[in-house]
């Protein structure tokens, strides 16, 4: 579904490489995380492959099409929910079919019923300033959601939120996942999170941001069902890639592994 060759990635002609050969491929229906230190490159990449920043070189191909812009076929859910404050829940839930040109009544009809399925019924005709981070974030999950993508592109999107919130959000994340065939890449800070969720994680170093080595996590399904933190091979797949990183944060010890910009404004995104 996702095939990414031999990206790199240099802002301006003098600029350090951001992104060096990064090459991934994400299978339809797939799960594949990436965690990395704060600078590596992982939005960098998100926002080439959604077509929202061009590759210095190397290709991106959704469902086998070059991936030259903004389309269809791929929606972006960013950290900081990104809303228009100035419309209801459902207007905002509407906004992507609104720009296809969709009837106000269709569009609305299909928003609601992704606010129903994030449990957000009662909440449809409220602004984004009267409901919580949460349900905001459940907002941009809903209008990523509605336009009906193959791929989902999610950057830090639980990065904002409590942790139970967060915990919540995962857990139903996990359910749509499960009753979808998205395939969904996925950027975090959290290892935790990385490992339930995903089928696959990728390690990513800075310097330039590449990656270090991925791992498959076999753990059944679904992880909301069981006490997964107790099974031997999360403990191992967690263990092995604090390993990792840690070396990664004793290199670049400037760059902290919690995102500094969490709750502020992050003009990247
Ligand atoms: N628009 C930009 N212009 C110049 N440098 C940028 C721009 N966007 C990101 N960078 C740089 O690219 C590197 C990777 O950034 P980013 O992709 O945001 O990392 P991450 O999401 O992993 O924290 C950082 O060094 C950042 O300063
Ligand atoms: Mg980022």
């Amino acid at each position: 579904m996702l095939d990414i060759q031999h990206v790199d990635k240099s802002f301006g002609q003098e600029g350090p490489p951001v992104l060096d050969d990064f090459s991934l491929a994400v299978a339809e229906g797939e799960f594949v995380s990436l965690i990395g230190p704060s600078g590596c490159g992982k939005t960098t990449l998100l926002r080439i492959v959604a077509g929202l920043l061009t590759a210095t070189s190397g290709t991106v191909a959704v469902a086998g099409v070059p991936s030259l812009g903004p389309s269809r076929d791929k929606a972006v859910v960013f950290q900081h929910f990104n809303l228009f404050p100035w419309r209801t829940a459902l207007a905002n839930a509407a906004y992507g079919l609104e720009i296809q040109g969709m009837s106000r009544a269709e569009r609305e009809e299909r928003a609601m019923q992704w606010l129903v399925k994030l449990g957000l019924e009662r909440y449809a005709h409220h602004y984004p300033g009267e409901i919580s981070g949460g349900m905001r974030q459940r907002v941009g999950i809903a209008r990523a959601l509605v336009i009906e993508p193959k791929l989902l592109l999610m950057d830090e999107p639980f990065g904002a939120l409590d942790a139970l919130t967060r915990e919540h959000l995962q857990g139903e994340l996990q359910r749509i996942a499960e009753s979808t065939s998205l395939t969904i890449l996925f950027v975090t800070h959290s290892i935790d999170e990385a490992v339930y969720l995903s089928d696959r994680v990728i390690v990513m170093g800075t310097h330039p941001g590449r990656i270090i080595r991925e791992f498959q996590v076999d753990l059944r399904r679904p992880r909301y069902d069981y006490n997964f933190r107790a099974e031997p091979q999360y403990a191992a797949i967690r263990g092995e890639i604090w390993s990792l990183l840690e070396r990664e944060l004793a290199i670049t010890p400037d760059e902290p592994l919690v995102d500094a910009t969490a709750g502020g404004v992050d003009t990247r995104s």
